[in-house]
């Protein structure tokens, strides 16, 4: 009988003892990365990426960091595999699952990726949902965290659209005890059923987004128009045109703050320029994060508790 593996599909699937676990191999790994000096824990291990939406940087870190695991990266995505011509998702994760040791999925409904996950022998991560996307999440607070300690009482302002990445963050704040203030245009609000929140606790609503960047530690953003909703792109220009974060919102920020995104970003829309560009963005790192949180994600859901010399 074997048994049922542990999977990543959203953020409150680790508890905070895990992320205290996952960052501390997150550390561990970078630095020896940056030294460097070879770890081969994943040696002859096989991960497949599916992708039913485009990626720079998921793909990237994801194949990178395996190879830099020891083991090797597989990439499939909808228009050239069966996946696009109707097979069912639970014969696809039976297959793969059978073929590799761990998968990571980027796709639409969340539902897709549970169903896969359901039907897998191996490890699954989300690599982004229509709902969530927890290894950003993951990365930016490592970011944090490398920076400044714990995120534990910090206030994270989002503003923009309660999106994916919205929702990751609320989920967050719930899990390891810090407090999101939001910002959106009216009929963007966040949908905590959608979110998957166990209360109103954790996060604030903010009509003006000035409000809600008061006193925050950490202000971020996003695209107005997610992967999946392009067709409502010219009535969102207009819905999100006053919720730009610009160098006023930096201001009354907290001092020390700084402004992350998860990138792509688009420069006059979501975020001026002069902020994204500014001294207080650390965007490269949360990129570059992504790679070294993902290589302690892989490490953990195969390995489990390591230590590593
Ligand atoms: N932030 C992020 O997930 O980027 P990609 O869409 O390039 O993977
Ligand atoms: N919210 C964005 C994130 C892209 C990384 C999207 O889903 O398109």
């Amino acid at each position: 009988m074997s048994l049922a593996p542990k999977h990543y599909l959203q953020f409150n699937d680790f508890t905070r003892d895990e992320y205290d676990w996952v960052f501390e191999r997150t550390r561990w790994i970078k630095e020896k990365f940056k030294r460097y000096d070879p770890y081969h824990p994943l040696f002859d291990r096989t991960l497949v990426m599916i992708f039913e939406k485009a990626s720079t940087r998921t793909r990237l870190s994801f194949e990178a960091g395996m190879h830099q695991l020891g083991g090797s990266a597989i990439y499939l995505n909808t228009r050239d595999s069966q996946l696009g011509r109707g097979e069912p998702v639970e014969d696809a994760a039976q297959v793969i699952s059978r073929m590799s040791d761990i998968v990571m999925i980027r796709t639409f409904e969340q539902s897709i990726i549970e169903r896969f996950a359901a039907n897998s022998r191996v490890p699954v991560i989300n690599g982004l949902t229509n709902e969530y996307h927890p290894c950003q999440i993951m990365a930016d607070i490592y970011t944090w965290i490398e920076r400044n300690g714990s995120i534990q009482g910090k206030t994270v302002a989002w503003i923009g659209d309660s999106n994916n990445v919205c929702n990751t963050w609320l989920q967050a704040a719930e899990v390891l005890d810090f407090n999101v203030h939001v910002s959106t245009p009216a009929g963007y609000e966040v949908e905590p059923e959608r979110a998957n929140l166990y209360g109103t606790d954790h996060f604030e609503q903010f009509a003006d987004p000035m409000d809600a960047a008061r006193g925050a530690d950490i202000i971020t953003t996003d695209v107005w128009t997610s992967m999946g909703f392009e067709a409502e792109n010219e009535e969102r220009m207009k819905d999100f045109a006053d919720f730009q974060v610009d160098a006023d919102m930096m201001r009354v920020a907290n001092a020390g703050a700084v402004f992350m995104h998860c990138l792509p970003a688009h420069r006059g829309e979501e975020v001026a320029a002069e902020v994204i560009d500014g001294p207080q963005s650390v965007v490269w790192d949360e990129a570059e994060n992504r790679l070294h949180v993902q290589k302690a994600l892989m490490e953990y859901l195969l390995l489990g508790r390591v230590e590593g010399k």
